[in-house]
């Protein structure tokens, strides 16, 4: 068994599962793909439900996805996750897309049936299922502030807040072009009902707009490295606020440890992480609960 396949290995069963006891039928494609707690989560689930799979890490190179997908139907693949930088390609392969990853721009959850192949995105309701147990509310009853926005996770959850209906939306990134192009997409989804306003992170109107938020998000990539400041400023924080950073590694980032200082409800990625996990096995296995295991895996 190995920790990362490739194409070179999707070429028979004999290939692709030897020494191992399970057939792989399931898989995470990305470049890289290395670090993919995917398999962490996925794997624990499926042995729970007592299905004979294997749920493996794929390094595919851009340009890829196409012929993964063959070779993974020959081999009667059940379905599998895309990440980056496959996201945008994987929904240009598939037969059939989800009005809501269509919404989206990107596909994150891929199932193989006999007659098609259908592309899901579990990002976004992933986000709103992790803020419903995070927090205990709807998100769709918040007003929502999403740092970094231009960003893939951002995007997702931009447009998951305005497909839900969210009241306001406070759209801040470091590049406005990337910022207006995204609100000029939002404009055409949804009810309309959502009030949406970009800024750039030196507005002088950018802790006003903060502070009239109930839920700030960092889905920038500000926070991952040792030494990084807080996306935003404390003047943009208050009591009471909910505060989600995206990032979950570290658990506490810069944003967090100060969001907690001023009195805010605190939590990491991690949730989102097992909510759009679960979401997509329930994709590929309807009916089932993986979450408890999958929340229990990552926890260990
Ligand atoms: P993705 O691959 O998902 O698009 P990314 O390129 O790593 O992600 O960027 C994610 C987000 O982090 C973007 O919104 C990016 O801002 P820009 O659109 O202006 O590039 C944001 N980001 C990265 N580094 C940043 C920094 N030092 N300050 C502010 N925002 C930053």
């Amino acid at each position: 068994m190995k920790a990362v396949y490739t194409l070179e290995d999707l070429v028979s069963r004999e290939v692709l599962d030897a020494g191992a006891d399970q057939p792989a039928r399931l898989a995470v494609l990305g470049y890289p793909i290395a670090h993919s707690a995917s398999p962490r989560m996925h794997q624990p689930a499926l042995d729970a439900h007592r299905i004979d799979a294997r749920y493996i890490r794929l390094e595919i190179e851009p340009g890829g996805i196409p012929e993964a997908f063959d070779r993974m139907r020959a081999l009667g693949f059940i379905g599998c996750n895309v990440t980056v930088p496959h996201k945008l390609e994987a929904m240009a392969t598939c037969d059939e897309v989800h009005p809501d990853a269509l919404a989206l721009g990107a596909v994150n959850t891929v199932r193989f049936d006999a007659e098609r192949t259908t592309g899901f995105n579990t990002d976004g309701p992933g986000f709103a299922s992790a803020v419903r147990d995070d927090f205990g509310v709807p998100l769709e009853s918040l007003c929502v502030a999403i740092a970094g926005a231009g960003g893939g996770a951002g995007q997702a959850i931009a447009t998951q807040c305005v497909l839900l209906g969210v009241p306001r939306l406070v759209l801040v990134n470091r590049s406005l072009e990337k910022l207006d192009a995204l609100a000029i997409r939002l404009g055409g989804l949804g009810s309309g009902s959502t009030e949406v306003s970009t800024f750039a992170f030196d507005d002088p109107f950018l802790a006003a707009a903060c502070l009239g938020c109930d839920l700030i998000v960092n889905t920038s990539s500000v926070g991952l490295k040792a030494g990084d400041p807080s996306i935003l400023p404390e003047a943009c924080l208050r009591e009471g606020q909910r505060v989600y950073d995206t990032i979950y590694q570290p658990p506490v980032t810069p944003l967090l440890a100060l969001a907690a200082a001023a009195g805010c409800r605190t939590s990491n990625g991690l949730s989102m992480l097992i909510h759009q996990g679960a979401l997509a096995f329930q994709h590929w296995f309807p009916g089932t609960d993986p979450l408890p295991v999958m929340r229990a895996a990552l926890a260990g």
